[in-house]
């Protein structure tokens, strides 16, 4: 929750959500956000997120199933949230790509995603390890690197940190993690 919590920090406005899930950011939204639009294709995690909708100071509304092809019209948003998500949605540059088109000039992506390791005894095991984990973790992958994706995008990106989740060692390739934002120019 605290790297939820300083993911979601200087939200404001309009925010969309792509991949939503069971809701776990709802209670991290700062008082400045007005609405979240959220993007969820799993009925299943939608209908658990069903409390935490409910409870929620901020209206939330499903915006759509698919980040990778938003209804959206441009520059519709201030602010586009994104947790635990580019690893798993297929085409995470086509995802992005939709980010950049919905966020207004001077928007901002806030991300919170593990990914590609720097260390190389790491990254080694995140990509052996990578067909299985997207077998048995619904598609998730451990070998994106999710900042330099962002940049490819054409999104600068403003702030990172990138740490390893405490943990022990065998964990390390599901546990490098990046907060980040990056600002729509
Ligand atoms: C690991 S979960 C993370 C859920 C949530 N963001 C969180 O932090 O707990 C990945 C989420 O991405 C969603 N997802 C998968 N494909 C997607 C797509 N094409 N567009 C949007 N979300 C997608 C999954 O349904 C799932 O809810």
């Amino acid at each position: 929750m605290a790297l939820r919590d300083r993911t979601c920090r200087g939200l404001e406005g309009r925010v969309l959500e792509i991949g939503f899930g069971s809701g776990l950011n709802v209670g991290a939204y700062p008082p400045a956000v007005v609405s979240v639009d959220a993007v969820e294709p799993s009925a299943r995690a939608w209908a658990l997120s069903e409390r935490r909708r409910a409870g929620s100071a901020v209206p939330v509304a499903r915006a759509g199933l698919d980040g990778q092809a938003l209804a959206a019209p441009d520059a519709s948003y201030d602010a586009v949230l994104s947790t635990f998500t580019l690893c798993t949605i297929p085409d995470a540059a086509a995802a992005l790509a939709e980010v950049r088109r919905v966020l207004r000039p001077g928007g901002r992506l806030h991300l919170l995603e593990h990914g590609l390791a720097p260390d190389r005894r790491v990254s080694a095991w995140q990509r052996r390890c990578d067909g299985l984990q997207g077998l048995v973790a619904g598609g998730c992958h451990l070998t994106r690197d999710a900042p330099a994706l962002v940049e490819a995008a054409g999104l600068r990106v403003q702030s990172l940190e990138q740490s390893y989740l405490p943990g022990p060692s065998v964990a390390k390739p599901w546990g490098f993690v990046s907060v980040a934002t990056a600002v729509r120019s």
